[in-house]
C-alpha cells in the first residue's frame, strides 16, 4: 500500500496549460477519485502519475520517494484503461501471465498467482477462454486481474467502466469496490461520472480546467461545495443570484453571492393564485420525478420522491417554491462565486 503526493504539477501542450500547479495527497489504502468534465486534464494527470507523460514542473512522490524521473515499471503502479487494452489473440490466463513473464517470474509461481487472482475476480472458470469470447464486464475484470497480479502498491483507473452498459457498470462498480477493500490497494480513480465517484470513493478531488476546485469526502463535496462549479457538477445544484434569491425565496444572500440549492431541496407546491413559477417539464423516472419550473427567465430543476408527493403536478401548473431543509439543517448554502 502506497501513499501518493502530487506536488505543484504543471503541464502544457503547445501553449495551452492543461494542469496548473496541481497538488493532491492520496493516503495509504484510500480509494480516491478525480472527477471533472471532459478535457479538464484527468487522463493527463493519471499518465503523469504513472510515468507515461512528463510534467513541465512539479513532483510525484510515492511512499515519500520522488519518482518523477522514474520510468513506469519502476513506480510499483498499475493502470487500468477504459478500453481494457487486452491482447485479443490470447486466452484469459495468457493475458494475465504476460506482465509476469516479462518480469521473468518462475512458471510455477505464475500459475499459482493466476489461479489466486482469477478467484479474486471470480473468473476461474474462464481460465482458458479467449478474451474476445468474454462479455465487456468480464474483459474489464481480466484487465483488472492483469494489474493486480503484478502486486502494485498503487492502481490508477482511467474511466474503467465507461464502455459498459448501465446495469453492468453498477455491478462491476460494486465488485471493484469489494476488490479494492479486500486487497487494500491504494486506488486513484478518474471519471467524469460524479455518481460513480460518490458511490466508490473515500475522498474526491473535483477538477476543472486543470485546477483542483475542492477535495473532500463524498458528503462534503455534495452537501458543502466551496464554489458554484462543484455545486453544479457534483449535485446539479441550482444557483440563484442576489436578485432571484430574494424574489423567489425571500432570502438575502449579500452582494454578489449565490444561494445554491440541490434539486431535492426545492419543493414545488401547486398555487394557482400566487404561484410565481410554471411547470415546464415533468420527467418521471420511477422512484423520483423531476420537475422543471420556470420563474421569469430562470429554469429551476427540482426533484421529488414520487411516492411522497401528495399531488402530482403537470406541465403548465402554477407553483410556489419552498425550500426544504438543506442537508437536514436550516442553514442555507451561500457561495461567493
Ligand atoms: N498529447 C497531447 N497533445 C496535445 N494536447 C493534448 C494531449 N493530450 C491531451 N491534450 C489536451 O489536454 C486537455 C486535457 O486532456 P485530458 O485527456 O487529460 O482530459 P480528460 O479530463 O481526461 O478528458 P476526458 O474526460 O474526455 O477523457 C485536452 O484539451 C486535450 O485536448
Ligand atoms: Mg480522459
Amino acid at each position: 500500500m502506497a501513499n501518493l503526493e502530487i506536488r505543484g504539477i504543471t503541464k502544457k501542450f503547445n501553449d495551452t496549460t492543461v494542469l496548473s500547479d496541481l497538488n493532491l495527497d492520496v493516503r495509504q489504502g484510500e480509494f480516491f477519485s478525480i472527477v471533472g468534465p471532459s478535457g479538464c486534464g484527468k487522463t493527463t494527470l493519471l499518465r503523469i502519475t504513472a510515468g507515461l507523460e512528463f510534467p513541465d514542473s512539479g513532483k510525484i512522490l510515492i511512499n515519500d520517494t520522488d519518482v518523477t524521473a522514474l520510468p513506469p515499471q519502476k513506480r510499483k503502479t498499475g493502470i487500468v484503461f477504459q478500453n481494457y487494452a487486452l491482447f485479443p489473440n490470447m486466452t484469459v490466463s495468457e493475458n494475465i501471465a504476460y506482465g509476469l513473464e516479462i518480469l521473468k517470474t518462475d512458471k510455477s509461481v505464475i500459475k499459482n498467482k493466476i489461479d489466486s487472482v482469477l478467484e479474486i475476480v471470480s473468473l476461474s472458470h474462464k481460465l482458458n477462454n479467449s478474451v474476445t469470447s468474454l462479455s465487456g464486464g468480464e474483459q474489464q475484470r481480466v484487465s483488472l486481474a492483469r494489474v493486480i497480479v503484478t502486486e502494485p502498491e498503487l492502481i490508477l483507473f482511467d474511466e474503467p467502466l465507461s464502455n459498459l452498459d448501465y446495469a453492468l457498470r453498477i455491478e462491476t462498480r460494486n465488485e471493484l469496490k469489494r476488490l479494492q477493500r479486500d486487497a487494500g490497494i491504494t486506488s486513484v480513480y478518474v471519471t467524469h461520472d460524479q455518481t460513480e465517484a460518490l458511490a466508490l470513493s473515500d475522498r474526491i478531488a473535483v477538477l476543472d480546467k486543470g485546477i483542483v476546485q475542492q477535495t473532500g469526502t463524498p458528503h462534503e463535496v455534495y452537501y458543502d461545495p466551496r464554489n458554484s462549479f462543484t455545486a453544479g457538477f457534483i449535485g446539479h445544484a441550482n444557483l440563484f443570484d442576489e436578485i432571484n434569491s430574494e424574489i423567489i425565496f425571500n432570502v438575502r444572500t449579500g452582494r454578489g453571492k449565490f444561494l445554491a440549492l440541490l434539486p431535492e431541496e426545492i419543493r414545488p407546491v401547486k398555487n394557482e393564485t400566487d404561484g410565481k413559477g410554471i411547470i415546464t417539464d415533468v420527467q418521471f423516472t420511477g422512484f423520483s420525478t423531476e420537475y422543471s419550473v420556470q420563474v421569469n427567465e430562470k429554469i429551476i430543476k427540482t426533484l421529488c420522491a414520487t411516492a411522497s408527493e401528495a399531488e402530482h403536478l403537470k406541465t403548465g401548473d402554477k407553483v410556489s417554491l419552498n425550500i426544504l431543509s438543506v442537508n437536514g439543517e436550516n442553514k442555507l448554502r451561500i457561495l461567493d462565486k
